[in-house]
């Protein structure tokens, strides 16, 4: 028996069809006014138990619940691009430990975003007390790939890997784990987001998480399950750095046929 299967209590459905409209998968159907699966086998999104005025449908299997909706929450779109507008990297922290109800906070962002074909596919390490270990092994994975790198590139030359290079002393750093990729992104954008509505700095460290995926050592330490990788890196703290206006960027690119 499959580990979770939708549910439709048909004393409480009331032959509305809501459930049938917003599924995707074309898995509910309407017979003599009560709504009825057509297949075990679904995407399991769960739109028909979000949807449903009587609560009849449900999806069974899960420890977690339903939290229901006290009203529209509608962010106003300027203060949305300013958040976009104004957020930087940053590489400079204090060393304040980040509360754990705030660690919570953003890791349930990034449990709470959605997956491709409801995968749920994205789980997370968070480094904290064995974080400067595992930094360890990225510097000297990296500092024996350095001589090749200097070859292709000047700005691989003008770098030195020192031993805070991946971290830059930040109180701790989550590893976003997915088998997709763009799973994984999604996540740690939307973390990114809570972070910084808690008044913490952020950065990606695309580094990190290259030597994540090619490091045996790392894997084992982080316990990367087989079929995953790392998607991003987080790196998180207080920010030790006030950025005083927008940067640049080019302009915008965009047709439209
Ligand atoms: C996917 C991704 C990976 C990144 N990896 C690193 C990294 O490993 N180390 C680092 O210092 N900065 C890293 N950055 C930060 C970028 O260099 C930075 O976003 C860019 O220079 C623009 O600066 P801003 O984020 O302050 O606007 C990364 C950014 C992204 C989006």
């Amino acid at each position: 028996m499959e580990r979770h299967q939708i549910q439709i209590n048909p004393d409480q459905c009331i032959g509305c069809g809501r459930c049938v409209k917003v599924c995707v998968a074309r898995n509910i159907e309407l017979h003599d006014h009560k709504a009825k699966t057509v297949l075990r086998n679904c995407l399991l999104c769960g739109q028909c138990t979000a949807v449903c005025p009587k609560e009849a449908v449900s999806i069974s299997g899960y420890t977690t619940g339903q939290i229901e909706k006290k009203g529209e929450v509608r962010l106003k779109p300027e203060e949305v691009l300013d958040v976009i507008r104004f957020r930087r990297s940053v590489r400079q922290f204090r060393p304040d430990r980040i509360p754990g109800e705030v660690v919570r906070q953003i890791l349930e962002a990034g449990r709470l975003t959605h997956t491709a074909k409801n995968m749920q596919d994205v789980s997370f390490v968070v480094l904290e007390k064995e974080k400067e270990r595992v930094e360890q092994m990225a510097v000297s994975l990296f500092r024996k790939g350095k001589p090749f790198a200097d070859l292709f590139s000047p700005m691989a030359r003008n770098q030195t890997i020192g031993e805070r290079f991946f971290f830059f002393n930040a109180p701790i750093a989550i590893v976003v784990l997915a088998k997709d990729r763009t799973n994984g992104i999604l996540a740690a954008q939307n973390m990114e987001f809570v972070a910084e509505a808690n008044g913490l700095g952020v950065l990606f460290s695309g580094f990190f998480t290259m030597a994540a995926n090619a490091s045996r050592k790392i894997k084992k330490a982080i316990e990367m399950p087989r079929g995953k990788r790392a998607a991003a890196t987080l790196v998180l703290g207080y920010p030790d750095v006030k950025f005083l206006r927008s940067v640049q960027r080019e302009e915008l690119e965009v047709k439209y046929r």
